[in-house]
């Protein structure tokens, strides 16, 4: 197990009921997110994101799997132990936070109420409270009642919220949904700003297309599961002077390059995409060549000569190959 590990998913997975009706939300999803790490998490409607979500934060119960979140293993926690990790360990903003803060108190008294629940000290609330809203950059705005803000102003104070009682992870679940361009900047600068002065890790959803250049590291969630990693360059993060670009793998994007992701018993996911391209059935041939691993359609029990995939690395640990024969790279088609 990573040491510096602040969550680990390991084969998580979560079943709805509904009726004599079962949906599968998660199945078999692994996620590691390492302390301190700006992370953010992508993927269709419907695909698992806010389950994932809620279970991170207590707020669902994992059907199956195991989920450990700063040495606590949620599965074990007994409802008492479940109350004081949501307390202690994580915050929660979503898309409508600010609806859940009371209109009628300053921005100051709103970000309190959290602390006077936890029994903290009345100078500790004060400045605490008070370097919260200037870290969300509304120090001018604090004594304003929550009604007298913009949405945007509103939301940055949900963010002081969850923040209230310094949990060591945030989970944010499209948290700049509502919001313009500009704000949403705003919101990601603030959360780099967290990462970097209060060492809190931060977990995303988001459905912005652009997210991969506001956070370290991008997680896919396809069909409840993670599928896809983007992750920025180490040398984007040393600031190097770009000389390094001609030399990008494919499946990068200047300073991002995208991964697919492999469980432990070495189970991975191929893009839908290249699957229908080249019409691949239930059974794949899968063989070694030149050190690397290829998937072929299995037709009536020959290899077929059409439709090569040179797998993703698996053997050299470098980024993901084109398809043979195939027009356009999957990862530029989407
Ligand atoms: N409480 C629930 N009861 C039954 N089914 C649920 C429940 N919550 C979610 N689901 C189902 O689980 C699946 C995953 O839902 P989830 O809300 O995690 O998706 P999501 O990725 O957050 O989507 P979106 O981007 O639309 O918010 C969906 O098929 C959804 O219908
Ligand atoms: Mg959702």
């Amino acid at each position: 197990m990573d040491s510096t590990a602040l969550i680990l998913c390991d084969n998580l997975v979560k079943i709805y009921k509904v009726a004599d009706l079962e949906v599968v939300a998660l199945q078999g999803l692994d996620l590691t997110v390492e302390t301190g790490e700006l992370m953010a998490i992508i993927g269709n409607s419907g695909s698992g994101k806010s389950t994932l979500l809620n279970i991170l934060g207590g707020l669902d119960r994992p059907s199956a799997g195991r989920v450990v979140v700063g040495g606590r293993d949620l599965l074990k926690l007994d409802d008492g132990g479940m109350v004081s990790y949501k307390r202690e360990t994580v915050g929660f903003v979503w898309q409508q936070s600010s609806r859940n803060l009371i209109p009628y108190l300053s921005a100051l008294e709103n970000v309190q109420i959290p602390m006077i629940l936890a029994g903290r000290s009345r100078r500790e609330q004060k400045e605490w409270s008070n370097e919260l809203l200037e870290a969300v950059g509304l120090a001018g705005r604090r004594t304003h009642r929550l009604s007298q803000l913009s949405g945007g102003e509103q939301q940055r104070v949900a963010i002081a919220i969850a923040l209230a009682n310094k949990p060591p992870l945030l989970l944010a679940d499209e948290p700049t949904g509502e919001v313009d361009t500009a704000t949403a900047t705003v919101i990601y600068s603030i959360f780099r700003r967290l990462v970097a002065e209060y060492k809190t890790t931060i977990v995303i959803v988001s459905h912005d297309p652009g997210i991969a250049s506001r956070v370290d590291r991008v997680v896919r969630i396809r069909d409840g599961r993670t599928s896809t990693e983007t992750v920025r360059r180490a040398i984007d993060l040393a600031e190097g002077d770009g000389s390094a670009k001609e030399k990008l793998a494919p499946g990068s994007s200047g300073t991002h390059e995208e991964f697919t992701v492999m469980d432990a018993a070495g189970r991975l996911q191929l893009p839908r995409e290249m699957v229908e391209q080249l019409g691949l059935g239930r059974r794949v041939r899968v063989e070694m060549e030149d050190g690397q691993i290829v998937v072929r359609a299995a037709i009536a029990g020959s290899v077929a000569e059409r439709g090569t995939v040179e797998a993703v690395g698996v053997s050299s640990g470098e980024a993901s190959k084109d398809v043979v024969g195939g027009k356009r790279r999957w990862w530029q088609r989407r």
